[in-house]
């Protein structure tokens, strides 16, 4: 038989095992929080891929707070999600059929599928915002599900900004918002890592208990139950603030504003507080005056294999340490996210698509 028509069957024989498509879209814009109705459930076929792309299997999705701005009319500084669109995801994947020239069926993968089991790729990335599209993922690093975390994005942003932004000192202190979370977990750990004293904040007693036992923080305070934030961080740090790390910004960055010490520094992160407020709240910024880089990750993509390194080999001597919150089935992708933005995960929330390749940690 042809060569051709051989691939062209084997391809229609692995789509029909692959069973449907399952997806989900974006059914209207919410105002406030984010509800499950926001979003609908829809099954069509496996698309085969045209020239120039390959279809893959989603395995791993993310689940990111920017994910609940990119449903609004107006995000700032990125594109949003079309209504009747692809919910937006960063996702691990293994490319199923390939017609594009640099993927191999097998290839695992780390590119913006979206919330979807299956999806076409050209391997520049679906989002203007991603200027480095589809990335290889290497197993060899670490469980291919970390390249959506502690060796993906989040990582890679606590890396890059702790280094470069606030250029931490041995003896400085470190105060970090959303401590227990993807990318705070690891910005402390590099603090410490540095020599720093290191304090967090999150919601909960729970989470201040694994910031402290499993990151290693120094210290951490539950910012929903301190009657007086600012005297609960000045008293876990003395010497006042060098350092902060802001992944909110509203009434936790303002607290932290107002303990900063003369030439302290401030990595503006997100404002995971602003995400899902009504149209017309007023944000919170900075005050000018003091040393603060908003950070955005693309810039360093030209970095990322050397970050990635670095972070690998951290994890593996045992001095950096992640946790993965797993969630089971893109079914519950629209609670996965409503829950993490109600601050119920502790590290890094993905959601499993599908199973590992055989023999693929
Ligand atoms: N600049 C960049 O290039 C870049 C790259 C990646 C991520 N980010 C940003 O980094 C931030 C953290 O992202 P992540 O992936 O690590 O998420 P995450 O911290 O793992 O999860 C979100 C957390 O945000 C907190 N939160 C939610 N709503 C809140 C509110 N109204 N007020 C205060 N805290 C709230 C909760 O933590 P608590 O329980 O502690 O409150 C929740 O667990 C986000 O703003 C994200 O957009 C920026």
């Amino acid at each position: 038989m042809d060569k051709d028509v051989t691939k062209v069957l084997f391809e229609q024989a692995r789509l029909e095992v692959e069973g449907s498509c399952r997806r989900w879209l974006l059914a209207r814009r919410p105002v406030g929080p984010a509800v499950r109705e926001d979003f609908q459930f829809v099954e069509d076929m496996i698309p085969a891929p045209p020239p120039g792309k390959y279809l893959a299997r989603v395995i791993w999705l993310s689940m990111d707070p920017k994910q609940r701005l990119l449903m609004n009319a107006t995000p700032r500084n990125t594109e949003q999600v079309p209504l009747f669109g692809v919910m937006f995801g960063n996702t691990v994947a293994e490319v199923l059929v390939s017609n594009h020239p640099d993927f191999q069926p097998g290839d695992i993968v780390q590119d913006l599928l979206g919330w979807q089991s299956h999806a076409l790729s050209d391997g520049r990335g679906h989002y203007v915002n991603n200027p480095y599209g589809t990335r290889k993922v290497k197993p060899a690093l670490g469980p291919i599900s970390t390249a959506i975390g502690v060796l993906g994005n989040g990582g890679l942003t606590a890396y890059f900004s702790v280094l470069n932004d606030l250029k931490p000192r041995a003896g400085e202190t470190l105060l970090v918002s959303t401590a227990a979370g993807n990318v705070g977990s690891i910005a402390g750990q590099i603090g410490k890592i540095h020599g720093c004293r290191v304090i967090g904040l999150t919601s909960t007693d729970e989470k201040c208990r694994v910031v402290v036992e499993e990151f290693g923080y120094d210290a951490c305070i539950n910012y929903r139950t301190a009657t007086d934030l600012s005297a609960a961080i000045r008293r876990e740090a003395p010497r006042g603030v060098d350092m902060f790390y802001d992944n909110v910004g509203g009434t936790i960055a303002e607290t932290a504003a107002s303990l900063l010490n003369p030439g302290a520094r401030v990595s503006i992160i997100g404002y995971t507080e602003q995400y899902s407020a009504v149209a017309g709240g007023k944000p919170w910024t900075w005050p000018g005056h003091l040393s603060q880089s908003q950070f955005i990750i693309h810039d360093y993509h030209r970095e990322f294999d050397a970050g990635i390194a670095q972070l690998s080999a951290w994890v593996k001597d045992g001095r950096l340490r992640y946790r993965e919150d797993i969630v089971e089935g893109l079914e519950n992708a629209p609670d996965a996210m409503i829950d993490m933005l109600n601050g119920g995960n502790i590290g890094k929330r993905i959601v499993r698509v599908s199973p590992n390749p055989a023999g693929v940690a």
